[in-house]
């Protein structure tokens, strides 16, 4: 299965996001291993989200955020509630979009190339399932049509990697 994205060639973000969106619902339609999902769903977002240096997912359990499928360095394996921008978005199940995560309290700086940060919380039937966590070089990557478009990625994804 392929699909062709190019940011160029949509109408902006919003088109693209919705394309991404009904992509991830195909990719996942018929499996449900949450890895699985997780995995091809953070190489969909690298391969078509221009300007990211991490993709990826952190699956909350025991109050903690544990790695999960992801495309980038290698990063930080456990996060508890609270602490750093992905524990942030735990803790209050808000997303954070950071324009300059070095002025953010308490970020985790798993890559010194990351500049700006998005971290989307996944809340299936009233449980938080881990977040979406997208990093950027460029500070200030991050905008409301993200925060939109993240938002409906993982309201695709949520259910299918709820277990
Ligand atoms: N910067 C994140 C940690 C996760 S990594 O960037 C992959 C944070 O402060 O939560």
């Amino acid at each position: 299965m392929m699909y062709e994205f190019d940011i160029d060639q949509h109408g902006g973000k919003a088109e693209l996001y919705a394309d991404m969106a009904a992509a991830l619902a195909a990719l996942t339609a018929d499996e449900p291993d949450a890895i699985a999902n997780m995995a091809n769903a953070a190489a969909l977002i690298w391969e078509y989200l221009p300007d990211l240096n991490w993709a990826g997912f952190y699956r909350a359990i025991d109050d903690e955020l544990v790695l999960g499928p992801f495309q980038g360095k290698t990063a930080c394996i456990r996060i508890a509630f609270g602490q750093g921008v992905c524990g942030t978005a735990a803790a209050t199940r808000e997303p954070q979009c950071i324009a300059d995560v070095h002025a953010f309290p308490g970020h985790i700086a798993c890559d010194a190339a990351s500049a700006s940060e998005l971290v989307m919380p996944i809340v299936h039937e009233g449980r938080l399932i881990g977040v979406l966590d997208l990093d950027s070089p460029v500070a200030g990557r991050f905008d409301a049509a993200d925060v939109t478009g993240c938002a409906e990625l993982v309201a695709v994804l949520g259910p299918r990697i709820a277990g």
